[in-house]
């Protein structure tokens, strides 16, 4: 278990946790890449003080912080809502949060991490990278891919160091306290260990497919 403990966050957000704690504020371009369900605000509030389904599991990043001290190692499986279709996409899907905060963290820790979890779930032989890209909660931001049979790339997780905006949305001081994060797609998961070839098979509620698990 690498002494991760299991931490859970609602399913219905609100912005703050969402986007704007995580360096999301609320005319960042990033917003656009969550294809996000919104719920009505309440009356008389403007879009700040409007619910949503949580896009991802970051924002359970932001109530840890804020109710625990440091050291923090924690996982955040859960439910994610986002309007996305097709075969390695479905508008309700799973992922896996993790968030390691300490004294001196770096990006080894976060490779050797990923790397190890990759090994012990779908064996030794599994070829795995990671690749740089952006998250506005990280810094630097990378993605993880896994080689599928096919000879394809599949993105398993986002992952980085924590950014001191969210540190300090967190209550963290960033001069002392630094981590690593990652969210894993759960499904596609699931996927690349079953030999699935469309992640909506999960949820179509067939017999004759669920049956084989
Ligand atoms: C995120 O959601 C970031 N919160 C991940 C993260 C966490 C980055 C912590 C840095 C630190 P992204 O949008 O790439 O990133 O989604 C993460 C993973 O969720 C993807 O790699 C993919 O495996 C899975 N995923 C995303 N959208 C869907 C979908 N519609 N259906 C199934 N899986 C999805
Ligand atoms: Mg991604």
């Amino acid at each position: 278990t690498m002494g991760f403990k299991v931490a859970e966050g609602p399913d219905v957000e609100d912005d703050w946790h969402n986007f704007t704690a995580l360096n999301i504020p609320a005319d960042h371009p990033a917003r656009q890449d969550h294809d996000t369900f919104y719920l009505p605000a309440p009356d008389g509030e403007g879009d700040e003080g409007r619910l949503v389904l949580r896009t991802h599991t970051s924002p359970v990043q932001i109530r840890t912080m804020t109710a625990e001290k440091p050291p923090i190692r924690i996982i955040i499986p859960g439910r994610t809502y986002r309007s996305d279709y097709d075969a390695t996409h479905s508008p309700m899907f799973h992922q896996v949060e993790g968030l390691c905060i300490d004294r001196g963290v770096t990006m080894i820790d976060l490779k050797t991490a990923l790397i190890q979890f990759a090994r012990a779930y779908f064996g030794p032989e599994a070829e795995v990278r990671m690749r740089p890209s952006f998250f506005p909660f990280t810094e630097p931001s990378a993605e993880f891919d896994i080689l599928r049979d096919d000879g394809s790339w599949l993105e398993l997780a986002g992952c980085g160091m924590v950014h001191p905006n969210v540190l300090q949305a967190g209550g963290l001081d960033p001069e002392i306290w630094s981590g690593f994060a990652f969210g894993f797609g759960l499904d596609r998961l699931a996927l690349m260990r079953h030999g699935i070839d469309d992640l909506r098979e999960l949820f179509r509620n067939d017999h004759r497919f669920l049956s084989q698990f």
